[in-house]
């Protein structure tokens, strides 16, 4: 079982979203048996919430079903988790500060690692934004998720 956890700040747009895509890519391929798929936020702000309706209504247009309910990212999830995805540079400081000797280094990565045509910029927080925002969060999470399963079916031999 491959454990993977997408990480944004409030947990109500961006990880919920990385868990829809790539769980729905992993249904595409009839691999769910080999994965566990969460998501989390750095911040308490949303805990118990469902994810934003305008995020869970750009989703469902490309039949993702948003079902997360929000939960703060915590120090067990290290352990827990063999790939923690941060979806800007602030969620990836906030990760790496809660593993003080540095242990889970190399578990912690930016979710544009895995993309083909976004490397290296932050999925940017569509939160104050209209719906352009929430439909390049998807764009951005579509292109990093096929990269991401790419590489994870190579690694591991699916
Ligand atoms: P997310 O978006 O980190 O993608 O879930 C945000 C949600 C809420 C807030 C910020 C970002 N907020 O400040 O409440």
């Amino acid at each position: 079982m491959i454990n993977i956890l997408f990480v944004c700040l409030g947990n109500i747009c961006r990880s919920p979203s990385g868990e829809g895509v790539f769980k729905a890519l992993v249904e595409e391929e009839g691999l769910e048996e080999n994965f566990f798929i969460d998501s989390a936020g750095t911040s308490a702000y949303h805990v118990g919430e469902a994810a934003d309706s305008r995020m869970r209504k750009h989703a469902a247009k490309r039949n993702i079903r948003l079902t997360s309910r929000s939960r703060q990212f915590r120090k067990d999830d290290f352990k827990e988790f063999d790939i923690i995805i941060a979806m800007d540079k602030s969620n990836y400081r906030d990760i790496t500060a809660m593993d003080r000797h540095g242990e889970y280094y190399e578990k912690v990565k930016m979710m544009t690692d895995f993309s083909s045509g976004y490397q290296k910029i932050d999925v940017p927080d569509p939160y104050y934004g209209g719906d352009s925002g929430f439909e390049e969060v998807l764009n951005i999470l579509d292109d990093s998720c096929r990269g991401l399963l790419m590489e994870l079916k190579r690694n591991n031999g699916l």
